[in-house]
C-alpha cells in the first residue's frame, strides 16, 4: 500500500523483542525426503498448514508439506502488524501477479499479490479477522446440500481456530467485543487494537449521532456483522498471528511424522491407478526451478491441494483436469473434463477516498519522518507497545442497501440474506491507497469502500502449459453494472457518515480528484478510475451445487475433486460464494472441518 516503503528502511535492522527461535525441522534437500507419505499437502499457506497440523496429530500418519516460498521464521518484518501493508506487492514473500486489463476499470491492470512464504497469504495479509454472516454460511449449506457448512455447524471449527487474547496494551475489552462468543484456546490469536488512533472516538461518536444509519455493533463476528464496530485482527501480543505461526509453531514442526520442504513448486498431480471405477490421482510432480529436475512422489492415502485460489486451479489445469477445449489449445491432454476449474472466480472490489484533515496525529507523520519512524519502531521493539502493534484499521462498517433500493430490480439480491452486507467501509488514520502513491506532505483520513456481495465473476486460465509461467488472472472487477451501482452507494454512504458533527472540526475536504464529486455519474467515474481489490479471490475450484450432474462444479461437498479418487482441494478456491467478510476466518474454519472429514475418511483419531 502507498504508505511508505518502510520495510526497506528497516529490513536490515534485526530486532529481538521476545522472539524465541527453535530450530525448525525443514527438510533441506529432496534427496532427504522419505520414500512414502500418507498425505502430501501442496502449499504451506493459510489452509495447507491447518491440514498438515491436524493430520500429524496422529503420530502414525506421515505428511509431507510442499511450499513454493521461503520460511516465515527469520522474516521479522512479517511479524510487525504496522508493516502489514508493506509485505506486498512485489516482495520476496509474494507471487507478483497482476490482472489482465480490467475493462470496467478503464482497462487498468491491478496488482494481484498472493503470499509465497510459509503461511501463504496469511503471512502477508492485513490481519483483519471477520467471520462473515450467518446467512453466508447457511447459503453454503443450502447450495451444497451439506448442513456441515451451516453457521451453526461451523461454529465448532471457528472456535477451534481462535484464541482471543488481551490487547497488547491490556486495555479493558468491555464494550468493544463480546468475548463469550470467541474461542480461547485455538491456534490463531485474535485481538482488538492495542494502541489508540485519534479517529477512534470520532467513529464511535458518529454511531451515537447517526444511530439509525450507522448503528454500533458490539461484535461483528456474532453472525450479524451489520453496523459499525471495532476491528478484530489476527494479532496477538502485538505480533502477526498467521497459519505459519499458529499451525506450524515449533512444537508442531518438531513432530517426526511431518516433513516440510520449501522453495519447491508442484508442477502437476498425476494419475496412479483406478479405484471403484474412478481414476486415482495420488501422484505429485515437483521441481525446484523452471529448468530443474522434475521429481515424483506418491501419497498412500491422499493428495491435498492447498495452493490457493490462483494456484490450485492452475495445478488442476496443468494436470489435465479442466475445460477440455481450453486445455486442448495448449496441448494438454484432458484427463478429467471439468469446465468449471478456474471459472466463477469472485473477489471484492475496493476503493479508497482520502480526506485532508486538521489533525497531525496520523500515520502520515510516520511515513513522512524517518526519525519518528525509528522512534516508534524502537518503542515497539523494546516495550512491545505503540502504534506498530496494530494493523491499518480500528473500525469497520458493514451495510445493506435500503429495502426500497432499485439497484437489484430484475435480479436476485446478490447477498446471502438479511444478515449479509452489500458493502463495507474501512477507516484508516492516514493516506491509504492501492492505486496511487502517498503525497510527501499533509495529513489524511482514508475511507475504503468495498462491494462485499458482488455479482461480477472472473477467471483464472492458463497462458501456457509451462507451470512456471504465470496464469492469466481476470477477476472481472466491477464487470457487473450492479456492482458499480453498489459501490457508488457505498461512496455516498461514506459522505453521509462524515457529515456527522463528530467530524466537523477534523475533515477539511476530500483530497485530489475526490474533491468535487456530486452526481452519481461523478462517483461512478471516480470509482472506475480508482477501484482495485482487497485481494480476496475465491471460487476457482468451487463446491458443486447439491445434486449437480457430473462435470459441474469442481469439488464435492467433502472437497474431493469430482470424478477423481485420492485428490482433495482445501483452500479459498472451494468457496462457491464469497463471504461478505475478509475471508481468512472462513478459510480457517473450512480447513478445520476439511481436516476432520479427511480423518473420518481414513479412520484417524479425532482431535
Ligand atoms: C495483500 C493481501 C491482504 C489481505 N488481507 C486480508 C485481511 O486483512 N483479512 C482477511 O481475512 N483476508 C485477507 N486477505 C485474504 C486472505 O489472506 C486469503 O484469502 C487467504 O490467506 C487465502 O488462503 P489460501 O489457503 O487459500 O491460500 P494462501 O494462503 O495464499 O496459500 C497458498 C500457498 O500455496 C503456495 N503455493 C502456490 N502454488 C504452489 C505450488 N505450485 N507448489 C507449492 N506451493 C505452492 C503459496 O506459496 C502459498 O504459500 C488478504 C490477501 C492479500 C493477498
Ligand atoms: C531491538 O531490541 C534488541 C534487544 O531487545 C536490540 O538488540 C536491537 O538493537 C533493537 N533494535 C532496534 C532497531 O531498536
Ligand atoms: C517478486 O518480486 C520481488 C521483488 O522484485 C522478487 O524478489 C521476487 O523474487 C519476485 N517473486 C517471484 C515469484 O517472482
Ligand atoms: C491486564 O488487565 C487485567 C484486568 O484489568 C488484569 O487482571 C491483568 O493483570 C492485566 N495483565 C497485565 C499483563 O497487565
Ligand atoms: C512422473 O510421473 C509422470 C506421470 O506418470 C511421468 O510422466 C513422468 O515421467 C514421471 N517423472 C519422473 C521423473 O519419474
Ligand atoms: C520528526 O520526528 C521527530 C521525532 O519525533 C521530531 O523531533 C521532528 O520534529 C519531526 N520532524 C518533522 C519535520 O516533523
Ligand atoms: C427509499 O426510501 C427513502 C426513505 O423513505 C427515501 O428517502 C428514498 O428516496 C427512497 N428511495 C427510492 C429509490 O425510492
Ligand atoms: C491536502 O493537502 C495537500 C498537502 O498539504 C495539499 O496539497 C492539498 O491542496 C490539500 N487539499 C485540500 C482539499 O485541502
Ligand atoms: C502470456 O503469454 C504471452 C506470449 O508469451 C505473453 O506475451 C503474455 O505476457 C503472457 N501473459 C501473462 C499473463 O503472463
Ligand atoms: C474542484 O472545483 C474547484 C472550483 O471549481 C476547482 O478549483 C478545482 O480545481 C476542482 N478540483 C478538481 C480536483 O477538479
Ligand atoms: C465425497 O463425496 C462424494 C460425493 O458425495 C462421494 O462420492 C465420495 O465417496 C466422497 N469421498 C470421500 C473420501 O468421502
Amino acid at each position: 500500500m502507498a504508505t511508505t516503503k518502510l520495510l526497506f528502511l528497516l529490513s536490515a535492522i534485526a530486532f529481538a523483542f521476545d522472539l524465541q527461535y527453535v530450530k525448525a525441522k525443514i527438510v533441506p534437500e529432496v534427496s532427504q525426503l522419505q520414500k512414502s507419505y500418507d498425505f502430501i499437502v501442496v502449499g504451506g499457506g493459510t489452509a495447507g498448514n491447518v491440514v498438515a497440523n491436524r493430520l500429524t496429530e496422529d503420530a502414525n500418519t506421515k505428511v509431507l508439506l510442499i511450499e513454493a516460498g521461503i520460511d516465515n521464521e527469520g522474516q521479522e518484518d512479517l511479524i510487525v502488524p504496522f508493516f502489514g501493508t508493506e509485505a506486498s506487492p512485489d516482495t520476496i514473500w509474494t507471487w507478483n501477479y497482476t490482472t489482465t486489463p480490467q475493462p470496467a476499470l478503464n482497462n487498468r491492470i491491478v496488482n494481484y499479490p498472493r503470499g509465497r512464504v510459509l503461511g501463504g497469504s496469511s503471512s502477508i495479509n492485513f490481519m483483519v479477522y471477520t467471520r462473515g454472516s450467518k446467512d453466508d454460511f447457511n447459503r453454503y449449506a443450502s447450495f451444497t446440500g451439506d448442513e456441515g457448512w451451516s453457521w451453526n455447524s461451523i461454529q465448532e471449527f471457528m472456535l477451534k481456530t481462535e484464541k482471543l487474547v488481551p490487547s497488547s496494551d491490556n486495555h479493558s475489552l468491555a464494550g468493544m467485543i463480546d468475548p463469550s462468543i470467541h474461542g480461547t484456546s485455538g491456534n490463531i490469536e485474535i485481538s482488538i487494537r492495542g494502541s489508540e488512533m485519534v479517529i477512534d472516538n470520532m467513529v464511535i461518536e458518529t454511531t451515537k449521532q447517526l444511530p439509525s444509519e450507522f448503528p454500533f455493533n458490539l461484535d461483528m463476528n456474532s453472525g450479524n456483522p451489520l453496523g459499525v464496530g471495532w476491528t478484530q485482527s489476527s494479532i496477538g501480543g502485538g505480533k502477526r498471528s498467521s497459519s505459519a505461526t499458529g499451525y506450524l509453531a515449533p512444537q508442531f514442526r518438531a513432530r517426526p511424522n511431518l516433513d516440510v520442504i520449501l522453495q519447491t513448486q508442484v508442477t502437476k498431480v498425476f494419475r496412479t491407478g483406478t479405484q471403484g471405477g474412478l481414476p486415482i490421482f495420488r501422484g505429485v510432480e515437483f521441481a525446484q526451478s523452471a529448468s530443474g529436475h522434475r521429481f515424483n512422489l506418491t501419497a498412500n492415502k491422499e493428495v491435498i491441494l492447498s495452493a490457493g485460489s490462483i494456484n490450485s486451479a492452475q495445478i488442476l489445469m496443468l494436470s489435465g483436469i479442466g475445460d477440455k477445449s481450453a486445455l486442448q489449445k495448449l496441448g494438454i491432454e484432458t484427463l478429467i473434463d471439468l469446465p468449471d476449474v478456474g471459472q466463477k472466480m469472485i473477489d471484492h472490489p475496493l476503493i479508497s477516498t482520502q480526506f485532508n484533515v486538521t489533525g497531525t496525529d496520523t500515520f502520515d507523520s510516520v511515513s513522512q519522518n524517518v526519525t519518528l519512524l525509528l522512534e516508534q519502531f524502537t518503542e515497539y521493539n523494546t516495550t512491545g507497545q505503540g502504534p506498530f502493534v496494530d494493523g491499518a484499521t480500528d473500525h469497520l462498517g458493514w451495510f445493506r442497501l435500503p429495502k426500497n433500493t432499485t439497484i437489484f430490480d430484475g435480479i436476485a439480491d446478490p447477498s446471502a440474506g438479511p444478515t449479509s452486507p452489500h458493502h463495507e467501509m474501512l477507516f484508516a488514520n492516514g493516506f491509504a491507497s492501492f492505486v496511487s502513491s502517498s503525497p510527501t506532505e499533509g495529513h489524511y483520513l482514508s475511507i475504503l469502500n468495498a462491494v462485499v456481495s458482488p455479482v461480477s465473476r472472473g477467471s483464472v486460465t492458463l497462458n501456457s502449459s509451462n507451470p512456471f509461467d504465470f496464469p492469466i488472472i481476470d477477476p472481472g472487477l466491477l464487470s457487473s453494472p450492479t456492482d458499480v451501482a453498489v459501490l457508488v452507494e457505498s461512496l455516498k454512504t461514506t459522505r453521509r457518515f462524515l457529515a456527522a458533527p463528530a467530524w466537523k472540526d477534523y475533515i477539511i475536504a476530500p483530497f485530489g480528484t475526490a474533491e468535487n464529486l456530486t452526481t452519481d455519474a461523478d462517483f461512478e467515474a471516480f470509482a472506475r478510475a480508482n477501484t482495485g481489490t482487497v485481494f480476496h479471490p475465491v471460487g476457482t475450484a468451487a463446491i458443486a451445487p447439491k445434486n449437480a450432474k457430473p462435470g459441474v462444479g469442481v469439488v464435492n461437498s467433502n472437497l474431493t475433486v469430482r470424478g477423481v479418487s485420492g485428490l482433495r482441494v482445501v483452500d479459498a478456491s472451494v468457496l462457491p460464494f464469497i463471504p461478505a467478510a475478509h475471508p481468512q476466518s472462513a478459510i480457517y474454519a473450512f480447513s478445520e472441518r476439511a481436516s476432520t472429514l479427511i480423518k473420518q475418511t481414513w479412520g484417524l483419531p479425532s482431535s
